[in-house]
């Protein structure tokens, strides 16, 4: 039987690292990772699996230093902007990614930054631990209700389409905007209207962007986009980072372009553009969208499921196709 070399460059659930390890000689990162690339590369060399983090760079290079008995790179994300899809496809190396299993916590999250920015729950709870003194009054702290307003939704894909349901159950009404309309079952189901994204941009009271990363939404949120906002509006980004353009963000905030900002991801992860830190109109917490037990478990077993599937010449249970 041949054994087969599968690294995997984070830490895993015991469970699933017992899974793979029916499928071929496990190497894991001794200090549990993250793998600078140069560590990475020293890793690859005759695995035929990889299981990626999704901020592993895993391009032709790091292909080529696997050698020719690679045949699947398994990322534990949805998101797959850290791999070159088309560089690892010419190498017949096939990808995998983890969609469906993490759109209700990720969507969970963003449901918290936008309440925690518009009820300024994080100004709050510095205000309590700060010890300052404080008390009950009828102008005290007051922020803003969701119910009534507007979502606008960058790209309605799932983890869009399941923050909106979530909005509407707050009394938010949805328009979104993306590179095609959504089947006329979705806007008919979350009565969302499809504006383009200039109008998008004016019309929204809260702006959550649920788009990949690509060439193309890279600083789409960038002065301009921000200037297009309402005053009164809040930004929500559980995507990439990268989507906004964070220097312009925090002059946007500053300034009062726009009202605040709820984070989970950064361009420069884990660097968090300084100028954040001290504003108290953005709240911001460690790029934690799928970060529940039950979530990070499914993720795991799924990349796992997809080596086991590729490895024994079964196809992948969610390759990437785009
Ligand atoms: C997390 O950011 C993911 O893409 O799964
Ligand atoms: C607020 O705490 C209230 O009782 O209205």
């Amino acid at each position: 039987m041949t054994t087969f070399k599968v690294v995997v460059t984070g830490r895993l659930p015991e469970a699933v690292l017992g899974e793979l390890a029916a499928a071929g000689t496990l190497w894991t990162p001794p200090d549990g990772g993250p793998l600078s690339p140069e560590e990475l590369r020293a890793a690859v060399p005759g695995a035929n699996a990889i299981v990626s983090m999704l901020h592993d760079r895993i391009d032709g290079a790091v292909a080529d230093a696997a050698g020719p008995g690679l045949r699947v790179v398994a990322n534990v994300a949805v998101g797959y902007d850290n791999l070159d899809v088309p560089a690892l496809r010419e190498r017949g190396v096939t990808a995998t990614n983890t969609p469906g299993v993490l759109t209700d916590a990720t969507a969970d999250l963003a449901m918290g930054l936008l309440l925690s920015v518009s009820r300024r729950l994080g100004e709050g709870e510095r205000l309590i631990r700060s010890g300052r003194p404080w008390r009950f009054a009828l102008d005290f702290m007051l922020g803003s209700q969701v119910g009534g307003k507007l979502l606008g939704v960058v790209g309605l894909g799932e983890i869009g389409r399941a923050v909106a349901r979530r909005a509407r159950a707050f009394g938010m009404s949805v328009a979104y905007t993306g590179r095609r309309r959504a089947a006329p079952e979705v806007e008919r189901e979350l009565d969302a209207s499809y504006l383009p994204m200039p109008d998008l941009l004016a019309a929204s009271d809260v702006l959550t962007l649920h788009c990949p990363l690509t060439p193309a939404t890279r600083h789409l949120i960038d002065a301009a986009a921000l200037a297009a906002m309402k005053p009164t509006a809040y930004l929500v980004n559980t995507s990439r980072g990268p989507v906004v353009d964070e220097a312009a963000l925090v002059e946007a905030l500053k300034s009062g372009v726009i009202a605040g900002a709820g984070l989970d991801v950064f361009e420069d992860e884990p660097r968090v553009h300084p100028g954040l830190l001290d504003l108290d109109n953005v709240v911001l917490v460690p790029h934690l969208g799928s970060a529940t037990t039950e979530t990070r478990t499914a993720m795991a077993r799924l990349a796992a499921d997809n080596v086991r599937a590729v490895l024994s010449g079964a196809p992948p249970l969610t390759p990437i196709t785009g």
